[in-house]
């Protein structure tokens, strides 16, 4: 059966880019073949450096992630502290990866360029996500574009560890879904944290409303038609709407006397609405606890069986179990 795998950060609130960019995807993706979804709290490590905060943080991401369709019974879902196989693993892989190719990684090399000192852990974070991915022998990786030079240096790592010791590890593909590579933000760049342009999921409905409403938009008159193509109201809409629903949004857009603060409020109502029964059970989950934490034992005995079983090939092949 094909394996899915993809983790998420436990770093910050979850925005709709990185919902229809990476996490609907993966949601989907449960009906195609056998998913592991984990969240990836080791590699928040590397920039957030206050325990309570991420103590916090990965509850919320535990939860949010059931919210939002990871179904437990289906799928392989864990946090990925609760597997230490992993470190063992990025271990051995490190031996294998010249520093030229961590040196190439983007995320090192913006700390770089923005003068700021990387750590170790940064340096050395797309070992560990190759890791992730060999570790459970994955087919494909669904991730947003941005990660796609993190899936490619997993298959480079890969085929030299193969290729020194034999072949042990799958050789994974990243999945991008076109359509939803780049989410722009309010602001029109990409939605990221770190633009503070993002519309959160779960935010409180005022705040939510707020941040569409403050969606950057050209100074063409009500009366004038529009191209929706252009516009980021219309971008983010029709990810959320069916078709017929889009198709009349672009339709208004083109026949000019349709403003962007009326366009702007259908779209809040569309993103509300369609976040409505995942609030609801996010509510839910919040308020057990229990559950969540069981789901979270279930999911790393799991992984760990996978984990396990990989991690016994590789300590053969490089040859450090000796009897
Ligand atoms: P951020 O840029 O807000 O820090 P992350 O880097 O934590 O987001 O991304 C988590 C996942 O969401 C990744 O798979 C990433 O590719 C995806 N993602 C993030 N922002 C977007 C976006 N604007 N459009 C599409 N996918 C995105
Ligand atoms: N690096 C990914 C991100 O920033 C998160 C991640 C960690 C991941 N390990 C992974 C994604 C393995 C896919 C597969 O979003």
């Amino acid at each position: 059966m094909l394996r899915i795998l993809s983790g998420i950060k436990p770093s910050g609130t979850l925005h709709i880019g990185n919902y229809l960019g990476m996490i609907r995807p993966m949601v989907e993706s449960q009906e195609r073949g056998l998913l592991f979804c984990f969240i990836a709290n080791l590699h928040s490590l590397t920039t957030l450096f206050d325990g309570p905060r991420m103590a916090q943080n990965t509850l919320n991401a535990l939860i949010d992630m059931m919210a939002l369709g990871i179904d437990p019974q289906r799928s392989v879902f864990w946090l990925q502290s609760d597997v230490p196989e992993v470190a063992e693993l990025t271990w051995y892989l490190g031996n294998v990866t010249p520093v030229g190719l961590l040196e190439r990684c983007h995320a090192y090399k913006d700390a770089q360029a923005k003068g700021v000192p990387a750590n170790h852990g940064l340096f050395s974070y797309p070992v560990l996500m190759a890791a992730d991915i060999l570790l459970y022998q994955s087919n494909i990786v669904p991730v947003g574009r941005d990660q796609k030079q993190h899936v490619e240096v997993t298959r480079d790592i890969a085929v030299k560890f193969n290729s020194a010791y034999g072949e042990v590890f799958t050789l994974p593909e990243p999945e991008i879904a076109e359509s939803v590579a780049v989410i722009p933000g309010v602001d029109g760049q990409k939605m990221s944290k770190s633009y503070g342009n993002t519309v959160e999921i779960f935010g409180e409905e005022k705040a939510v409303r707020k941040r569409i409403m403050s969606i950057v938009t050209d100074p063409t008159p009500v009366e004038a038609p529009k191209d929706p193509d252009k516009s980021v109201i219309y971008s983010i809409y029709k990810l959320f709407v069916d078709e017929s629903r889009a198709q009349a949004m672009a339709e208004r857009f083109r026949a000019g006397g349709y403003g962007y603060g009326e366009a702007k409020k259908e779209l809040f109502e569309a993103v509300w609405g369609y976040f409505e029964p995942f609030r609801r059970r996010r509510s839910e989950l919040a308020d057990n606890l229990d559950y969540v934490n069981e789901v979270r034992k279930t999911g790393a005995d799991k992984a760990r069986e996978v984990a396990s079983a990989t991690l016994k090939r590789v300590r053969e092949a490089v040859g450090v179990i000796c009897s």
